[in-house]
């Protein structure tokens, strides 16, 4: 079972998170949606509090284990799943395995598409470098892509440093079977226009990872989809801009699942 939390009632409301983070990147979102909502957040396999995992972790496998922690934790009412980046990868093989578990999903800063043969590499070049190097240099390489210009510029860093933080206290095995599993995902554009529920594409209008052209696409292949910008805000757009974040979700539960 994964580590999870799960506060207030109400229509489930499921967060996954980024790689390479935890549930904790989450935890100030929690006082705008626990009041009307069950907020249930979980480290995904290997990460946060959860247990260790092997060689690697795919996404297939991160969501049967997502779902095995939704049976223990008995959330039986259809759930909204919500995952930023991996935790959106994590949340499409979800909606494969289980779609009668949910009533609508949230994209964020996230894609359907497989890695490229240079994005894969990519990843074996960054397992490399952290069994080189660990993870405090590797959490320097990736705040630039995690964050935008108008974070990182800030005068007073304090979302970049407590993301430093995170990486660097993340369990480096985890992080390598994490890349490997990304690295062999799926391509689940397919998916996308089989899925009868709405669901909001969030996107940052700095993000470097994964630019708001790529979610626009992707919100187009959705039969009820609905695609937003977050302005001044990067790759992990609820620590960036969380009020913006908050209200922009809430707007989409409102109108279309409460
Ligand atoms: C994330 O934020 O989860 C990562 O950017 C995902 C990825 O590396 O594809």
């Amino acid at each position: 079972m994964l580590a999870s939390e799960s506060h207030g009632s109400g229509i489930p409301l499921l967060f996954l998170h980024a790689f390479p983070l935890s549930r904790r990147m989450w935890a100030n979102d929690k006082p705008a949606f626990h009041r009307h909502f069950q907020f249930i957040t979980m480290d995904l396999p290997g990460f946060g509090e959860s247990a260790p995992v092997g060689e690697t972790a795919t996404m297939e496998a991160m969501a049967a284990q997502v779902l095995e922690t939704m049976n223990k934790l008995k959330i039986t009412d259809k759930c909204v799943v919500s995952g930023l980046s991996m935790g959106g990868y994590v949340a499409l093989q979800l909606l494969k395995l289980a779609p009668e578990r949910f009533r609508a999903a949230a994209f964020i800063s996230t894609r359907a598409n497989a890695d490229s043969d240079e994005g894969r590499a990519r990843r074996f070049q960054m397992i490399d470098f952290i069994q080189k190097e660990g993870l405090k240099p590797f959490a320097e390489r990736m705040l630039p892509g995690l964050l935008g210009k108008s974070t990182l510029g800030a005068i007073i860093p304090m979302v970049a440093q407590q993301v430093k933080t995170w990486i660097e206290s993340a369990d480096p095995k985890a992080v390598c079977a994490a890349l490997r599993g990304m690295a062999e995902r799926p391509n689940m554009n397919a998916l996308l226009p089989t899925l009868d529920m709405p669901m909001l594409f969030l996107a940052g209008e700095e993000d470097a990872t994964i630019p708001p052209a790529e979610m626009e696409k992707m919100s187009k292949l959705a039969m009820n989809g609905k695609y937003c910008v977050l302005p001044r805000a990067g790759h992990l757009l609820n620590l960036e801009e969380p009020v913006q974040f908050q209200e922009t979700f809430l707007h989409f539960l409102k109108g279309h699942v409460l």
